[in-house]
C-alpha cells in the first residue's frame, strides 16, 4: 500500500448529491484541495517560517495534507481540526498513514470558536476557510491563540478586476454564502485583527482539471482518482453539475497568500 493510502467509505447517492465541492473531491481521494493547488501550499510553508518543535494550527485542515507536510518537513507539532466529521475522519487516517500520530493530532473545531486559550500556537495555518466563513469573526480566533511572536498564514482566493457577473452567479450556486476580499481587503482584514509586518504573494487559481491534479496528486493517484470517479456514477452525477461550473468560475479567480506577526 501507497504511504498515505487511506480510501474514504463511499458515499450513496443522496450524500453524494448534497456534498460540496470539497468534501466531493476529498470523497475521491484528492490530497490538495484549494484553489492554487501545490504551489500556493508551497509558497505558504515559505511564508510560515517553520521550524523544528513549534506548536502549529491547521485549521480547516481538509484531508490533513498540509499539517502532515509541516510535521514531517519541518519537525512541528501540529494540531489539525476541522468542523466537517467527514474531513476529520480522513485526516486522522491519512496521519495514521503516514504514521505521524506522535506529531500530528486531529481533532473537530470550529474556527470561529477555537477551544485553544489565547497564546497557544507558533503558527496559525488556514488554508481556503476564511472565504466560507464570518472573517472578522475567524481574524480575530486565529490571531487570539497565535502566541505574541507567532505568525498567523492565511491562503484565500480573490476575483480578479473584471469579473462578469455571470461568473459571480455560478461561484454563488457552488458556494453559496462564500465572499472573496480583494487583496487589500484581505490584508486590511488581519491588521485590523492585530497582525502586523503582513507581507502577501498571489497567484492563479490553477487548480481544477488533469494538467492541474497530475501536478498536485501525481499521475498514479490521479488515475485512482479518475477510476473512483468514473466507477461511481453519483459521483459523477455530482461532478458533471460541478465540473463545467467550476471552469467558468476558475479563470477569474487569483490566490493571495498572506503572513502576518502578531506583536510582542
Ligand atoms: C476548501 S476546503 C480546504 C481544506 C484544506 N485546508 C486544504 O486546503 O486542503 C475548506 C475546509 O474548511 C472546512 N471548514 C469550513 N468551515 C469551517 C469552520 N467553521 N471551522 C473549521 N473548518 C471549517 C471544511 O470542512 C473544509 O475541510
Amino acid at each position: 500500500m501507497d504511504k498515505q493510502e487511506s480510501l474514504p467509505r463511499e458515499l450513496t447517492e443522496t450524500e453524494a448529491a448534497a456534498i460540496e465541492g470539497a468534501g466531493l473531491l476529498a470523497n475521491l481521494g484528492k490530497r490538495v484541495i484549494h484553489v492554487g493547488g501545490g504551489p500556493s501550499t508551497d509558497q505558504l510553508l515559505e511564508l510560515g517560517r517553520f521550524e523544528p518543535g513549534q506548536h502549529v494550527l491547521d485549521a480547516g485542515c481538509g484531508v490533513g495534507s498540509t499539517a502532515i507536510e509541516i510535521a514531517s518537513r519541518f519537525g512541528c507539532d501540529v494540531t489539525a481540526i476541522d468542523i466537517a466529521p467527514s474531513m476529520v475522519d480522513r485526516a486522522a487516517a491519512n496521519v495514521r498513514a503516514a504514521g505521524l500520530e506522535e506529531s500530528v493530532s486531529v481533532r473537530q473545531g470550529d474556527i470561529l470558536a477555537l477551544d485553544s486559550p489565547d497564546d497557544t500556537f507558533d503558527r496559525v495555518v488556514i488554508e481556503a476557510v476564511v472565504m466560507f466563513v464570518d472573517r472578522d469573526r475567524t481574524a480575530r480566533e486565529v490571531v487570539r491563540v497565535c502566541k505574541p511572536g507567532g505568525y498567523v498564514v492565511n491562503h484565500e482566493a480573490y476575483f480578479v478586476e473584471e469579473t462578469p457577473d455571470e461568473v459571480l452567479e455560478s461561484s454563488q450556486e457552488l458556494f453559496p454564502g462564500m465572499v472573496l476580499e480583494t487583496p487589500d481587503g484581505w490584508v486590511e482584514l488581519y491588521r485590523s485583527a492585530g497582525l502586523t509586518e503582513i507581507e502577501y504573494v498571489s497567484g492563479s487559481a490553477e487548480f481544477f482539471g488533469p494538467a492541474y491534479m497530475i501536478r498536485d496528486e501525481g499521475l498514479i493517484a490521479t488515475l485512482k482518482i479518475l477510476g473512483r470517479l468514473l466507477t461511481h456514477p453519483a459521483y459523477l452525477r455530482h461532478m458533471a453539475w460541478l465540473g463545467p461550473r467550476v471552469r467558468r468560475v476558475q479563470p477569474y479567480v487569483d490566490y493571495i497568500v498572506l503572513a502576518g506577526r502578531k506583536p510582542v
